[in-house]
């Protein structure tokens, strides 16, 4: 079955809503912009953003045929210095350690440095998140430093890397043949 990067379509909000079962997932995936407990709404209210005029993020699905297995975001898009983030990755429980991340991701790079013209994606992650850091790593993302105890999640402290790529550090991977 191939897989498809597009547009991620609104009425897949209850699937990602499934994907989030506690505030630490929470808190992992999508920083401090939600609340707990986490409802649909606060998600459909946050993706209104991208509706607008000029939007600062895009909302991104992976596809596999009509099942959506993965979701991200380009955000915090800053035209004139050609910036953004990748935000809010996360791949459905079921399908996570087949590289689908890497496939998701590579797809956004594309669509950020080539159609977006950007010079620069960055993102921050937990420390002890591993899976992640070396999905980003193997990207061709770089750690640029770590924010100390930047969030708190029940009694503990989280630390936060911040990792970038640039534009000259990307090399295109072609992805479009990769099948599940
Ligand atoms: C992080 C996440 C998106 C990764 O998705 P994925 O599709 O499983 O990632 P990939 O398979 O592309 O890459 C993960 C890599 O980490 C490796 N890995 C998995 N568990 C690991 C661990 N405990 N320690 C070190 N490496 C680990 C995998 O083997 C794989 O490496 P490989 O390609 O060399 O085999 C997924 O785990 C997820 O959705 N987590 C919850 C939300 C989240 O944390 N999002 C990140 C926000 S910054």
């Amino acid at each position: 079955m191939p897989l498809q990067v597009k547009r991620f379509r609104e009425k897949d909000i209850r699937r990602v809503y499934s994907w989030i079962k506690s505030e630490r997932v929470l808190v992992q995936w999508a920083g401090p912009i939600f609340s707990w407990p986490f409802t649909q709404k606060q998600f459909r209210d946050h993706l209104r953003a991208s509706r607008a005029k000029q939007p600062t993020f895009y909302p991104f699905g992976l596809y596999k045929g009509d099942l959506l297995v993965g979701y991200c975001e380009l955000s915090d898009v800053h035209r004139k210095a050609q910036a953004a983030r990748l935000s809010r990755v996360i791949i459905s429980p079921g399908y996570r350690n087949k590289g689908l991340a890497q496939i998701m991701i590579e797809n956004v790079l594309g669509f950020g440095f080539q159609e977006f013209g950007l010079n620069r994606i960055g993102l921050g992650v937990f420390d002890f998140n591993k899976p992640a850091i070396k999905c980003y790593k193997k990207l061709g993302f770089v750690l640029e430093g770590t924010l100390r105890e930047s969030a708190k999640v029940g009694n503990s402290f989280w630390n936060c890397h911040m990792m970038s790529i640039l534009r000259k550090e990307w090399h295109r991977k072609n992805s479009s043949q990769l099948h599940l």
